[in-house]
C-alpha cells in the first residue's frame, strides 16, 4: 500500500482497541479494489471522545467505525443521524459529508445479511434473543423489519428487555414480542421452541461462561447464533452443536456490518469474501 498526500483516512474509535480485526478487514478490501484509502485504529478513552470526534472534522477524516464503549455517547457530537441510528440510539459508522458528521448504524443490517448468507430467512420464525444491549437492539429491529414471527427477549435486567419489546411493538406491531428475565423458568421452554436462538449478551467472551439455557433445549433444526467471534466457538455454541443444532459465530456479522460501512464511505460494493478471508486466514 502506497500512502500519499491524497490517501483518504478511515478507522475505528474504541477503548480498548488492540484486539480489533477491522483494520485488516478493510485494508484488504481497499487493496483488492485499488482504492487509495487507509484504515487505522484509534484508542480513544471515554473522556477524550468529544475531542476525538471534533478532530475528525478538523483533520477531514473520511469516516470511522465506532465501537465499545462509545456507540451511544457519540451521538451528542454528530450533526445528522440515519433513521436506524436515531431509532437505536447508537452509531457504529460515521461519515464526514460536506463538513457535517453523519452517523449510521449497520449492525442490524449486517446481522441480517450474515443470516441470509447462510440461507436463513427470519420470516415467520420463532426466535429467542438473549440480551437487550446495543447489539441486541440492532438485531431485534433487523429481525422485526424482516418479518420475524415471534421474538422472545431475555435479559439479565428485565426492564431493558421490556423497553426493547415496547420499541418493537411500536415499529413492528405485527411481530409477537415478549420479555423475560434470564432466570425466568419459562426460558428453557422458550429455547426449546425457538427455531433461532441468538446470544447478544457478552456472556461467553470469557471462555467457560454461558447463558443459562438448559443443554437439552438444543436440537436438530435449530440455528444457534452467538454474536461473539472470539472465542470462535463459545461454550453455548459447543453445547448447541452437540445437541444437533446448526451454529454460527459473530464473524459473519462483523464482516457484513463492515461491508456496509465500507459502502457508506466509498460508494463502492464491498468485496465481502476478501474481507472475510482477511480475518479468518
Ligand atoms: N459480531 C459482531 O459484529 C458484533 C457486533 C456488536 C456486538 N457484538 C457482541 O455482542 C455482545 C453484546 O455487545 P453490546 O454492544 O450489545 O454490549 P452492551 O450494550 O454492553 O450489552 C451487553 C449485554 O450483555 C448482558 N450482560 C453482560 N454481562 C452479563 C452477565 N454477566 N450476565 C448476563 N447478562 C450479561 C447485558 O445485560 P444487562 O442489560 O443486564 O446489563 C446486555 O444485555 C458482545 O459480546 C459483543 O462483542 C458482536
Amino acid at each position: 500500500m502506497k500512502i500519499t498526500s491524497q490517501t483518504k483516512i478511515v478507522g475505528i474509535l474504541g477503548y480498548p482497541i488492540q484486539h480489533t480485526l477491522s483494520p485488516q478487514m478493510h485494508n484488504a478490501a481497499f487493496a483488492q479494489l485499488g482504492l487509495d484509502y487507509v484504515y487505522l485504529s484509534f484508542e480513544v478513552k471515554p473522556d477524550k471522545l468529544g475531542a476525538a470526534v471534533r478532530g475528525l472534522k478538523a483533520l477531514n477524516i473520511t469516516g470511522v467505525n465506532v465501537t465499545v464503549p462509545h456507540k451511544e455517547r457519540v451521538l451528542e457530537y454528530l450533526d445528522e443521524l440515519s433513521e436506524e441510528a436515531k431509532r437505536l440510539g447508537a452509531v457504529n459508522t460515521i461519515k464526514l459529508k460536506s463538513g457535517r458528521l453523519c452517523g449510521y448504524n449497520t449492525d442490524g443490517e449486517g446481522f441480517i445479511a450474515s443470516l441470509r448468507a447462510e440461507a436463513t430467512d427470519p420470516v415467520g420464525k420463532k426466535i429467542l434473543l438473549l440480551g437487550a444491549g446495543g447489539a441486541a437492539r440492532a438485531v431485534a429491529v433487523g429481525l422485526a423489519n424482516q418479518g420475524a414471527g415471534k421474538i422472545s427477549i431475555a435479559n439479565r435486567t428485565k426492564e431493558r428487555a421490556e423497553a426493547l419489546v415496547n420499541m418493537l411493538k411500536h415499529i413492528a406491531p405485527q411481530v409477537e414480542a415478549t420479555s423475560l428475565s434470564l432466570d425466568d423458568n419459562r426460558l428453557d421452554k422458550c429455547a426449546a421452541e425457538a427455531q433461532l436462538i441468538i446470544n447478544a449478551t457478552s456472556v461467553g467472551l470469557k471462555s467457560g461462561a454461558r447463558p443459562p439455557i438448559a443443554i437439552n433445549s438444543f436440537h436438530v433444526g435449530q440455528l444457534v447464533y452467538d454474536l461473539i467471534y472470539n472465542p470462535a466457538k463459545t461454550k453455548l455454541l459447543a453445547e448447541a452443536e452437540a445437541g444437533g443444532a446448526k451454529i454460527l459465530n459473530g464473524l459473519g456479522m462483523l464482516v457484513y456490518q463492515g461491508a456496509l460501512s465500507f459502502e457508506i464511505w466509498t460508494g463502492q460494493q464491498a468485496p465481502v469474501e476478501v474481507m472475510r478471508d482477511a480475518i479468518t486466514t
